[in-house]
């Protein structure tokens, strides 16, 4: 296997509504190559190299948020990954290392050979010192928080439309104690005499400060400076243009050929689909596999939106059955996983060989599965298997079309709403592949599965009504194993116990248990109890993530 393709099968993602497909990016990276889906025309685009801040994706999502294309590679990767791009220049991000130990990360030389603009932050800065010859202060202590900047009497361009002193954001050991040759000084701080350093004429700039966090002020600025004014970016990379340099890309990658793509309803595989149907209309079938385990009439929902609404040609299949006959007796979250993986490989393939001829498939990857594959290698840890289902490989033979895999979930969202999704689509909460299966503990049966449904939709209910919704990274039910006694009338009973569990969160990675009214949550309790005859008791569930994981499953 060829390392991509094993990059492939070891990626974990978090987006949580697109299982589905990434069960057949697994099963279908067996045999195929992947396409390349890169527009002829490519946007202006400024590289960001990987030294293993916590802020280097930011750096990225900063700079698109103006408009303006970026990638985030690793220090290590070889040019050819980006040279098919309109590179207008670099920036270097920070990083846990010291440039002064031997085996640390270094510049690529392709960015100095290249001749474009350079902005160092934080390592990416100590590494352009050492580099040109300046000397680097390795530190027995660290700098975290605000700090004073003060600039010089003559700052660079980096620093047009600045005022004198602001305060910025440090986060560093080492730092720059003598400037390299050609270099100037244009600020300093309280804590870091060398703040800010740059040589004009190469257009190589450092500062010490991350203007990529919202802690430092003016930090868009700063960027700005860099990417319009110093690298001459046009900030016209805009849903609008993505969406007509992917259309035209796919109509050149697909010809006349048929596409396939699996429909779960969230909103990657949505706005995928939407995406390759502008492109090429009725050449794309659909496929909604209903496993039994979606929410209450979210079946209907899904097939009537893309059916009737969007007219794509959809194939709907009825596999409730089959799916709850193989778990039946399953416990372990897990196995359930696997059971589900594995039961919808065998659907979908089987109506996907009814179809004749496919040649490609339609995928929802995003760019931070991408990143996280490519720039940090496998996840350390197995904590729940999400995509990385093994041992499911059919034979079937497509070629991937992952439109998707160079946006950020709210670039997707912004392409979705710009091909005319409705917003309840384009803003709705993740949903797990196995779906209800991993809120049920212990084993899924339909009693449990329709008492759950009734309960998560009176949540969902609740949380629309009081406008919660889409403050919520997620918001649902859970059916505890758990039957509790109560007295409902004069009549004891003996009842399931629900759990509530909302989240708020950014990505997935992390989340906060959602501190909502106590008169909503009065509300769900009271509402359940009374509305779902075998619950007798509610609980709120407060764990963050970590220790706790969003679903309990
Ligand atoms: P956890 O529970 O790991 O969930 O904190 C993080 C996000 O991923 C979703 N999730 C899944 N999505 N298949 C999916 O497609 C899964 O098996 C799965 N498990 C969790 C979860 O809903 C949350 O958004």
């Amino acid at each position: 296997m060829n390392s991509d393709k094993k990059k492939q099968l070891d990626r974990i993602t978090t987006s949580g509504d697109n299982e589905v497909s990434a069960y057949l990016e697994i099963a279908s990276s067996k045999q195929t190559e992947q396409i390349n889906l890169d527009v002829p025309n490519s946007p202006e685009t400024i590289i960001v190299i990987d030294y293993g801040s916590q802020y280097s994706m930011l750096i990225t999502r900063r700079i698109r948020e103006s408009d303006i294309y970026s990638e985030l590679i690793s220090w290590d990767s070889d040019f050819d990954k980006i040279s098919h791009l309109n590179i207008k220049g670099f920036i270097l991000s920070g990083g846990p290392d010291s440039v002064s130990n031997d085996d640390s990360p270094t510049l690529p030389n392709f960015v100095l050979e290249s001749n474009l603009p350079v902005l160092g932050i934080c390592y990416g800065m100590q590494l352009l010192a050492k580099t040109f010859g300046g000397e680097v202060l390795k530190s027995t202590s660290s700098e975290y928080g605000q700090s004073l900047l003060t600039l010089g009497s003559e700052p660079c361009k980096l620093l047009d439309n600045l005022p004198s002193k602001f305060s910025v954001w440090m986060s560093h050991g080492d730092s720059v104690k003598s400037l390299p040759q050609d270099f100037k000084l244009d600020a300093f701080s309280e804590s870091a005499p060398i703040a800010i350093m740059s040589d004009i004429n190469n257009k190589f700039f450092g500062i010490q400060f991350h203007p990529e966090v919202i802690h430092t002020q003016n930090g868009d600025q700063i960027i700005k400076n860099f990417t319009v004014n110093i690298a001459g970016c046009l900030q016209n990379w805009t849903a609008s243009s993505f969406v007509d340099e992917a259309i035209s890309a796919i109509q050149n990658e697909v010809g006349s050929k048929q596409v396939i793509c699996a429909l779960s309803g969230g909103v990657d595989s949505a706005v995928a689909a939407t995406l390759v149907h502008r492109a090429i209309g009725d050449q794309l079938t659909c496929i909604f596999v209903n496993n039994g385990l979606l929410r209450k009439d979210e079946a209907n929902r899904v097939i009537e939106t893309f059916n009737n609404n969007i007219g794509i040609k959809l194939l709907d299949i009825d596999a409730a059955d089959e799916f709850i006959d193989k778990l039946r007796g399953t416990t372990d979250p897990e196995k359930k996983r696997m059971i589900i993986g594995e039961a919808f490989i065998r659907v979908f393939e089987k109506k996907a060989k009814e179809l004749g001829e496919i040649d490609f498939i339609v995928q929802g990857t995003t760019y931070p599965d991408v990143i996280e594959s490519e720039t940090k290698g496998t996840a350390s840890a197995k904590i729940k298997t999400h995509h990385n289902v093994g041992g499911l490989p059919p034979d079937m033979e497509f070629s991937l079309i992952e439109p998707l895999r160079n946006l950020f979930k709210d670039e997707v969202r912004k392409v979705g709403t710009e091909l005319g999704l409705p917003s309840e689509i384009v803003f709705r909460q993740p949903f797990p592949g196995p779906g209800l299966a991993i809120r049920i503990m212990g084993e899924v049966t339909k009693d449990k599965l329709n008492i759950l449904r009734a309960a998560d939709w009176i949540v969902m209910d609740e949380i629309k009504k009081a406008n919660t919704y889409y403050d919520l990274w997620q918001s649902f039910a859970i059916l505890t194993n758990n039957m509790t006694v109560g007295v409902q009338g004069d009549q004891r009973t003996y009842g399931h116990c629900i759990a509530i569990r909302c989240v708020s969160a950014d990505d997935a990675m992390t989340a906060d248990w959602a501190k909502l009214p106590y008169d909503l949550l009065a509300k769900i309790s009271s509402r359940i109890v009374n509305e779902v005859p075998e619950v007798n008791r509610v609980v709120y569930d407060i764990t963050s993530k970590p220790p706790g994981t969003i679903e309990w499953e």
